[in-house]
Formats: structure tokens, C-alpha cells, sequence
């Protein structure tokens, strides 16, 4: 038997398990595995030595190689499950749960302040006996500008205010629209306000913004009169902004009521003595009314001898922003929820 080989044999039987036994890491492993049992790993190094044997002494030279890759081969399998293990454990130890932490609360948003104020309009209307309806985005000329009194010509269709889907066609620029849309139905009396979006081709800056929002108010009824208006929207400022609010009526110009007013409620922040947030004024604008223009109800099929009826206009932004003091129109659309949970 040839000595020396046999000896390189044992010594790479114990290199290879002392290695072992230091492999940390599945990969490490894995390389002294091929090192010593691979197509060019040590073990078929050897075995090419085996033609400078006699011949008679091969089978048992190859039954020590086999020997020796048995011991190898369970010493690698011995120190593979451990690693294994030891990474499955480290692995269940950083994925694991710890239960007795407290659960994450799902995150529920918060009411825009433009929906706290349209409910607050709505509880105040509805409490006065109004329905509340709604019209289309999307809308006709004839709706928004002709049924209202504002023929071809007029100054308020200018189109620079206007997104026009086509010539009949085009986002209203404004609630009014749903006052014919509800008098054409033809039921009466009438008792509704009306929210919804409106569309002006506008900058955005802190008080303008191409897409707002109004909340529309029609009354419709025998022997209503220009004091049923005042008396309304006294009695909606005193409720939105305190007990204390006085209302005052400036003449004004609507092509759809006729006469026309907007009214101013005293400021709630001095009580009317001026200060910096009605800008010295001691009044704030709020909206815009009348009483229905008699063209108006005979183009809506109701007989302006018979009926009579006022109208109001308010921008819920408007209502919004003074009512949460809040300075800047943008950051009603930002829906940050840190701005939003402060109402
Ligand atoms: N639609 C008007 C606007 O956008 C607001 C308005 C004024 C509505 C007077 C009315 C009204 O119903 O009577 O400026």
C-alpha cells in the first residue's frame, strides 16, 4: 500500500472536519464541499494517483477513498442540519410577532370642513322645513344662463369665465341652474336649497379656485315677500354665526331676481366694530339673493301673477373659511389630514 497516499488521504479526512466544524454559514459549507468532493475537489485528486499503485493494491485504496468521502459526506450533513436549524431560528427570531404590543388603529379620515359647514347650512335649512336637491355637474346652456334670464349677449355668460364642453353644453357655473330645473317640474310650493359644485375658469389663488362650491336656495309660494327673504336669511346668519349676528342688505344686481340684494352679517369677530378680519369693516359679504324675476317663473312655466318667490346663493367656502378662520382657499383642497383634523 502506498504510504503516502494513504496519509494524504487521512490528512485531508481531517483537514476537512476540522474545517467543518468552523464553517459558520451555509455558504462556507457549501465550499469546502466542493473543495474536497467536487469534480476537481482533493478526493479526485487522490484518486488519480491510483494508477501509480500496484494493482492489486487499488481496491483497497479505493474502499479508504470511499471510506474517508462516507466520513466526509456525514460530517458535512451533521454540520448542514445545524447551520439549518441555527438560520431558521435566527430567521423565526426577526419575523416574529411580539402579541403583546398594542394593534395599530386603522386610520379614519376626518370630515372636510367644507362638508362640517354644508352640514350645518343643511341642518339649519332643513330645520325650516326646505328639501334638499340636487342638479347635474354637467349642464346645459339653457339651464344655467337662458332659464335665468341671461340671454346670448349678456355680460355674465362672458366666456372667459365659462368651461364650455361644447355650445350647448358646459360645467354650470354656478347652482342656479337647479332653481328651473325644480320650478319646471311644476310642484308647488317650493321650499329647497341646493349644494353642489361649480365650475369658472379661474387662477387659483387664496380666494379663487377653478372648482368650488354653492349651496343654492329657492322659495316658491302665494304672497311670499321681499320681508320672507330677510326674515329667512336673518334668522340662517344668526344661526351659522351666534345669536348676536345683525344682517344688513346692500342693492345689488342678479339677472335673475329682481330686486336684488347681497346681504353683509356683522362681523363675529369684533361684533361689528372693525377689525382686522373684515378688514375694518364691521361687515362681512355672505351671499347673494332677491326675489324671482317674473321672466324667470314664466320661462319655468309658473304663473308670476299667482306666485311669487325668493332666491339665495351662498358659497360654501366662503361659509367655510370664515366660519374656521381660515385664510388661504388652497388649503381646503390639499386634504392634508394634519390641516383637516384641526376642525
Ligand atoms: N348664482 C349667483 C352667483 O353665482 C349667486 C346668487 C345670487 C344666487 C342671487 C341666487 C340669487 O339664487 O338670488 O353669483
Amino acid at each position: 500500500m502506498n504510504e503516502e497516499l494513504r496519509k494524504k488521504l487521512s490528512q485531508v479526512v481531517e483537514k476537512t472536519v476540522s474545517n467543518l466544524q468552523s464553517a459558520g454559514n451555509l455558504e462556507t459549507l457549501n465550499e469546502i464541499r466542493v473543495g474536497v468532493l467536487g469534480k476537481k475537489g482533493e478526493l479526485k485528486q487522490l484518486m488519480k494517483g491510483m494508477k501509480d499503485i500496484p494493482a492489486e493494491e487499488r481496491p483497497r485504496f479505493g474502499q479508504l477513498v470511499n471510506e474517508a468521502r462516507d466520513k466526509i459526506e456525514e460530517n458535512i450533513d451533521f454540520v448542514k442540519k445545524n447551520l439549518e436549524k441555527a438560520a431558521m431560528e435566527a430567521k423565526i427570531a426577526s419575523e416574529s410577532i411580539d402579541v403583546t404590543l398594542p394593534a395599530r388603529r386603522p386610520e379614519i379620515g376626518h370630515r372636510h370642513p367644507n362638508t362640517i359647514a354644508l352640514e350645518e347650512v343643511q341642518r339649519i335649512f332643513v330645520g325650516m322645513g326646505y328639501e334638499v336637491v340636487e342638479g347635474p355637474e354637467i349642464e346645459y346652456d339653457e339651464y344655467n344662463f337662458e332659464k335665468l334670464n341671461i340671454p346670448a349677449n349678456h355680460p355674465a355668460k362672458d366666456e372667459q369665465d365659462t368651461f364650455y364642453i361644447n355650445k350647448e353644453i358646459l360645467l354650470r357655473t354656478q347652482t342656479s341652474p337647479i332653481q328651473a330645473r325644480v320650478m319646471e317640474q311644476g310642484k308647488l310650493p317650493i321650499r329647497m336649497i341646493a349644494p353642489g359644485r361649480v365650475f369658472r375658469s379661474d387662477e387659483v389663488d387664496a380666494t379663487h379656485s377653478p372648482s368650488f362650491h354653492q349651496i343654492e336656495g329657492l322659495v316658491v309660494d302665494k304672497h311670499i315677500t321681499l320681508s320672507d327673504l330677510k326674515g329667512t336669511l336673518a334668522e340662517f346668519a344668526k344661526e351659522l354665526f351666534g345669536p348676536e349676528t345683525k344682517t344688513k342688505f346692500r342693492p345689488h344686481h342678479f339677472p335673475f331676481t329682481e330686486p336684488s340684494a347681497e346681504m353683509d352679517v356683522s362681523c363675529f369677530k369684533c361684533g361689528g366694530k372693525g377689525c382686522r378680519f373684515c378688514k375694518g369693516e364691521g361687515w362681512i359679504e355672505i351671499l347673494g339673493c332677491g326675489m324671482v324675476h317674473p321672466h324667470v317663473f314664466e320661462m319655468c312655466g309658473i304663473d308670476p301673477e299667482e306666485y311669487t318667490g325668493f332666491a339665495f346663493g351662498v358659497g360654501l367656502e366662503r361659509i367655510a373659511l370664515l366660519k374656521y378662520e381660515i385664510d388661504d382657499m388652497r388649503l381646503l383642497y390639499e386634504n392634508d389630514i394634519r390641516f383637516l383634523r384641526q376642525f
